[in-house]
């Protein structure tokens, strides 16, 4: 029997003011799409800022329903409007931020599994990386050079 050891590697910010001039506005049109978020029941707001190649930005929040599963998470709904509205425009980068009513989240909040997969998709399609930012409500910021990184063994078209 052998072990795979499966690593990945992420930068820290310590706070906005750290990060790149892009990558702060990045971050600071997630806070906007933030308020933008519909979460009657969770009360967890998320917003979701994408960069596009062409200087465009798209953003998306969070969108709940009463029968909770129809509901779509701040970063599909952003990522698959740009796929929609800008099909031929590479993806350079996403921010991601969180708040909740409950509590202050001060640690940085990742991107659920379902939209993992969904980013990892658009990496595949434009084959270039999607660097990933996500943080919480205030405090730390993780970047991550691809969306991958954080998709170890990702499910991908060459598995069909
Ligand atoms: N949510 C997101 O928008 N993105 C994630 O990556 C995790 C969760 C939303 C879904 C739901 O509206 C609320 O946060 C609580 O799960």
């Amino acid at each position: 029997m052998k072990e795979l050891n499966l690593q990945t590697k992420l930068q820290v910010f310590e706070n906005l003011n750290e990060l790149p001039t892009d990558a702060k506005k990045l971050m600071e049109e997630s806070f906007k799409a933030r308020d933008n978020a519909y979460a009657p029941y969770s009360n967890f707001f998320v917003g979701a800022a994408i960069q596009l190649e062409n200087g465009e930005i798209i953003t998306g929040s969070n969108q709940e329903n009463a029968a909770y599963p129809s509901g779509l998470c701040a970063e599909r709904t952003a990522i698959f409007y740009a796929g929609s509205k800008f099909p031929k425009q590479k993806i350079l980068s996403m921010a991601i931020s969180v708040k909740s009513l409950q509590k202050e989240i001060t640690e940085p909040t990742p991107p659920c599994g379902s939209c993992r997969q969904a980013i990892a998709e658009y990496e595949y399609k434009q084959k270039s990386p999607i660097a990933i930012y996500f943080m919480g409500e205030s405090g730390k910021i993780y970047k991550s050079n691809s969306l991958v990184n954080i998709l170890p063994l990702a499910f991908d078209s060459s598995f069909l």
